[in-house]
């Protein structure tokens, strides 16, 4: 499901939540595009602009928590994971290359994000290119707790991914 998502804009797992750990020690939750689901490696990927908040606290607390809910599937998957940034080099890149132009235009504001304005109008001149501020933002998941709605007993099972393998366990809903 993960893998389809990250290349379909239908179905309520291409928007998941994720979770960081803000400056204050406290949950930091926004939207993002599920970018790449990479089921060998266990890799879930969103990208973002490096000069963005979340990046600073990624960069202080490397973890996160994913939130997706697909209603029409009756699924929520909360998924624990560590993050990596990419703001230079050959993965971000690739992922640059790979993007579509409507999706560069985010990353062409010339002020960073989350900056104070007078106006919506007063914001500057889109700068010329956005890829310097494009990252890529690789997470490697550590755990899995999957719960599936259902109306004779919902189901609730957590993937625990270690150096063996993944270990799966039944959870009380
Ligand atoms: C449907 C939807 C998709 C979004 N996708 C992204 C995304 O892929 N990357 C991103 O950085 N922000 C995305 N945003 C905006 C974020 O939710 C958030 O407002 C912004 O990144 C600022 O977050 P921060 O202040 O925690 O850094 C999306 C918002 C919505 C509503």
């Amino acid at each position: 499901m993960l893998v389809k998502a990250a290349r379909s804009r239908h179905g309520g797992f291409h928007t998941p939540v994720v979770a960081s750990v803000g400056p204050d020690g406290l949950p930091e939750v926004r939207t993002v595009v599920l970018r790449n689901a990479a089921r060998d490696r266990a890799e879930l990927t969103f990208h973002t602009d490096r000069r963005s908040p979340k990046i600073a606290q990624l960069k202080t607390q490397p973890r996160v928590q994913w939130l997706f809910y697909d209603a029409h599937a009756r699924t929520q998957l909360r998924i624990d994971a560590f993050a990596e940034i990419f703001a230079d080099g050959p993965v971000k890149e690739a992922r640059w290359e790979a993007s579509h132009p409507m999706s560069r235009e985010c990353y062409r504001v010339a002020l960073p994000p989350s900056t104070e304005v007078d106006r919506p109008e007063s914001i500057p001149e889109p700068l010329p290119d956005g890829h310097e501020h494009f990252s890529v933002v690789r997470t490697r998941v550590v755990s899995i707790d999957w719960l599936y709605l259902h109306h004779e007993g919902h189901r609730r099972a957590r993937f625990d991914y270690g150096e063996a393998g993944i270990r799966a366990s039944w959870l009380v809903p």
